[in-house]
């Protein structure tokens, strides 16, 4: 259905209705968060991060100027896109990380990574409303890793029979075994109050007025007035290795980093990184997803260019991604 309304809706669409969707593959995993604990090596817990190698526990200023490659499609993004990462815990106590897939629909083979919107009122429209993009220093956070309630709309996860899957979306982890794995969806608010590029607390400054899955937001209110893009992460968790493991009966096996087996902590981070003017010509463009690559308007690279931009583990710790380890690290 989604499909099909985006198509009849691409040939009607006029300019600037235009959404990006594109494939990030993975930068580095390891325990570091230049937003919430800047300079720590090691941070709390694991995260998976994507995008510019400019990325560093204590990154500031203008990351548009400081990157020298990114895993994403569009080379002129150099912004960090993160999330924690997915752990399965064996019943005798020991913790495997789950692999990250790429998505359908991307080119291949991607490592790993995320899956990156930024889109307008919705896939199809901008509401006729001017969608002005983030600016350089500009940061922010969804979710939260010590809550224990549902923490806002766009958080989700869904339970895949495969790839395409994209619904029914859960406030938790699913609680039956998955057979094309479990993705995990973060939806960023879309108005900001047009002056903090990133507060104290890296939330203040905007407001939600996101709805379930990828439908039309709500008017942004007088105290954030401004319409920036809907950012929002997919990533897709390979927990099939692990599914014969999950004993009948037993609650869900799968945790994030920070020891959340019921899901409502969470979260995703972001920090602002393209050069120049690229996201707001692109958000003027009116294109989409891939036919807004190979400088129409953004400059694109190959699927191994993207693979190749890595950077170094500055924690150098053992995060189980090929053995069982005793602990969550950091835990
Ligand atoms: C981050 O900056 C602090 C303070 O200048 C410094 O002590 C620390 O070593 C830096 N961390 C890294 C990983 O470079
Ligand atoms: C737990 O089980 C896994 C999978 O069989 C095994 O690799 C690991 O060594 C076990 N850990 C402990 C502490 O028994």
């Amino acid at each position: 259905m989604k499909w099909l309304s985006l198509a009849i809706a691409t040939v009607f669409a006029g300019p600037s209705h235009a959404a990006l969707r594109f494939g990030c593959s993975s930068l580095t995993i390891q325990r570091l968060d230049p937003l919430v604990q800047p300079g720590k090596t090691p941070s709390a817990h694991v995260h998976q991060i994507v995008g510019g190698n400019a990325f560093h526990p204590n990154m500031t200023g203008d990351i548009g100027n400081q990157g020298t490659c990114t895993t994403c499609t569009f080379t002129e993004d150099f912004s960090n896109y993160w999330t924690a990462v997915m752990y399965f815990r064996h019943t005798n106590g020991s913790y495997k990380r789950v692999p990250i897939m790429q998505n359908g629909a991307l080119p291949t083979p991607i490592n790993g990574g995320m899956t990156v919107y930024y889109t307008q009122q919705d896939f199809s429209s901008n509401g006729n409303v001017k969608m002005t993009a983030f600016r350089p220093g500009f940061r922010m956070i969804i979710g939260n890793p010590t809550a224990g309630t549902k923490q806002g709309l766009g958080l989700k996860f869904v339970c895949l029979i495969n790839k395409g899957t994209r619904f029914p979306e859960l406030d938790t982890f699913p609680t039956t075994p998955c057979q094309g794995g479990i993705m995990t969806v973060h939806h960023f608010p879309a108005c900001w109050d047009g002056k903090t590029l990133d507060p104290p607390d890296h939330m203040s400054h905007m407001y939600n007025t996101v709805r379930d899955a990828f439908q039309n937001s709500g008017p942004c209110p007088s105290s954030h007035p401004v319409r920036v893009p809907q950012l929002a992460y997919e990533t897709l968790w390979d927990t099939t290795q692990f599914n014969s493991m999950w004993q009948q009966g037993n609650p869900n096996p799968f945790v994030m980093s920070y020891d959340d087996s019921r899901g409502y902590g969470t979260h995703a981070d972001y920090v602002f990184g393209w050069k120049g003017d690229s996201l707001q010509r692109a958000m003027d463009s009116g294109c989409m997803f891939q036919g807004c690559e190979n400088g129409r308007p953004l400059l694109s690279q190959s699927v191994d260019q993207m693979n190749a931009c890595q950077i170094s583990d500055m924690v150098g710790e053992d995060t189980g991604a090929n053995n069982f380890i005793s602990r969550l690290p950091g835990l």
